[in-house]
């Protein structure tokens, strides 16, 4: 199964304020970049599973129900306790506190193929496992200067392969990569040498 990040930070690489705000994902002017919404509905229409840390959930569900972005995509919330969810989302929402590869085995073996993976920490925990296959990033032209970062330092090295870069009119830069963990990158490196 393919997992995948689509997200914004600012350019020093934050998704959040140290309190978890935002809006400066919406500060921007103008607001609307040639396109809409960044193909973010494109790319939703491409997963079947959201699988997002429980800390992104309460913040999009704070924003109230008619700002929920994910119709009725299916959204595993990931948190080692139990999670509130409001009644009119309980027929597409669960919780899950398996690991993450438990988790994508799990959802394999439930038919998913493609997981877009969201939250700061919960990004962080699935790409250390090598188990993200491509990152949708967007830079928002702020420096936050402090906030929740959207990489750690838990010292993986991966190889990205660029994909595309987009620059919108109001200075967002939207880049995207596929990741080459361990596995794939010894296989690229094969590959090469037998070209
Ligand atoms: N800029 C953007 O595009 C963007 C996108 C998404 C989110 N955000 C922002 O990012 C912030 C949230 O990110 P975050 O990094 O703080 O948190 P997060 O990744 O959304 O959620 C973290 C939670 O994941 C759960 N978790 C972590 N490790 C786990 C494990 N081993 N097993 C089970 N569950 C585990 C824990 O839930 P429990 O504590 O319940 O156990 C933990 O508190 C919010 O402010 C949100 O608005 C921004």
């Amino acid at each position: 199964m393919k997992a995948s990040v689509y997200i914004a930070s600012s350019v020093d690489g934050f998704i959040a304020t140290p309190t978890g705000d935002v809006s400066f994902l919406e500060e921007l002017q103008p607001p609307n970049p040639d396109e809409g919404d960044l193909g973010f509905a494109k790319f939703l229409a491409s997963v079947d599973v959201l699988i997002m840390g429980r800390k992104s959930f309460e913040k999009v569900v704070s924003f109230g129900r008619e700002l929920w972005a994910y119709g009725d995509t299916r959204v595993v919330v990931w948190s080692r306790g139990k999670v509130d969810i409001p009644e009119h989302l309980q027929t597409t929402v669960s919780y899950s506190s398996l690991c993450p590869k438990d988790i994508i085995a799990q959802l394999e073996q439930e038919g998913c193929t493609h997981a877009y993976v969201d939250g700061g920490t919960t990004i962080q925990r699935f790409l250390e496992e090598g188990l993200i296959d491509e990152l949708k990033l967007t830079r928002v032209p702020v420096l936050l200067g402090a906030g929740i970062p959207l990489f750690s330092n838990a010292g993986n090295k991966f190889a990205l392969q660029h994909l595309e870069t987009k620059a919108y009119s109001n200075g967002m830069v939207t880049t995207s990569y596929r990741v080459l963990n361990n596995e794939t990158a010894r296989e690229t490196a094969r590959d090469e040498r037998t070209d």
